[in-house]
């Protein structure tokens, strides 16, 4: 079956997605030839993105920050804008997506289940006091609170967990659905990247560019652009 016809096949489907369906949005993924994590720096940016890096090197960790995290002129691409449209027409029940740049909520996806937080949630280390993505964007060094305490990004740094109720939810969707579609990840990331085992349904479909470990369990694998692949599917 092709993904028109699996789609056709199914009442509930739910997408996993990585920063490979943010590339058609401009924004570099991370482990691609040209992905950040191949980019140089005096640190290896997996060791920046950490926890341990974020208290000892604060304004280090701003810096590549702010330079390399925050796209805040990035637009939704074809796949978010079907995604969202998917969800209109009752077909598709959620997005559970390791990326963080809240592309998904901004094409009108409503269920968006954000594994690894988001850059438009930050908050006070202090007080608790929420910021926004443009006030860290707008501030210099390391962004302080009008209490005086540190401001930190909501997003799951190395070394930090995931947020239990997402983690909770996102397992439910998956092992509930008739069809998940994985798109755009390496799934090279755990506890992301194992959650995609607790799927039982009937249709299992990879849609990325380069090849997965999960190739050979799915029912259908396209090696291909997401935003284009899913572009061409007609919501009947
Ligand atoms: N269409 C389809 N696939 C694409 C596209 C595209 N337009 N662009 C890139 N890809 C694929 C690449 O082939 C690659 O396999 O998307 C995948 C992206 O993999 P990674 O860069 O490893 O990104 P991801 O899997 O989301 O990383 C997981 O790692 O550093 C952490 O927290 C970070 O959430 C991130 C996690």
């Amino acid at each position: 079956m092709d993904l028109q016809e699996i789609l056709d096949d199914s009442h509930k489907v739910v997408f996993f997605g990585g920063a490979g369906v943010s590339t058609e949005s401009g924004i570099p993924d991370f482990r691609s030839v040209d992905g950040l994590y191949n980019q140089k720096y005096d640190y290896p940016p997996e060791e920046i993105l950490s926890h341990t890096f974020f208290m000892r090197h604060t304004k280090a960790f701003y810096d590549f920050y702010r330079d390399k995290m925050l796209c805040l002129t990035a637009k939704p691409n074809k796949a978010h804008l079907k995604l969202a449209e998917m969800e209109k027409a009752g077909l598709l029940s959620s997005v559970i997506t390791q990326n963080i740049d809240g592309l998904h909520t901004a094409a009108g996806s409503k269920k968006v289940l954000e594994l690894h937080g988001s850059v438009h949630r930050n908050y006070c280390m202090d007080c608790g006091k929420f910021y926004t993505a443009e006030d860290i964007l707008n501030s210099t060094g390391v962004p302080k609170c009008s209490c005086g305490g540190t401001i930190k990004p909501n997003v799951v740094l190395y070394e930090e967990g995931l947020d239990d109720a997402t983690v909770t939810e996102a397992v439910r969707e998956i092992s509930s659905c008739d069809t998940l579609i994985i798109a755009g990840t390496s799934l090279t990331v755990y506890p992301a990247a194992g959650m995609v085992r607790y799927f039982k349904g009937k249709h299992l479909v990879l849609i990325n560019r380069d090849e997965t470990s999960m190739d050979s369990a799915c029912d259908l694998v396209i090696h291909g652009k997401v935003g284009e692949t899913l572009d061409k599917i007609v919501i009947r």
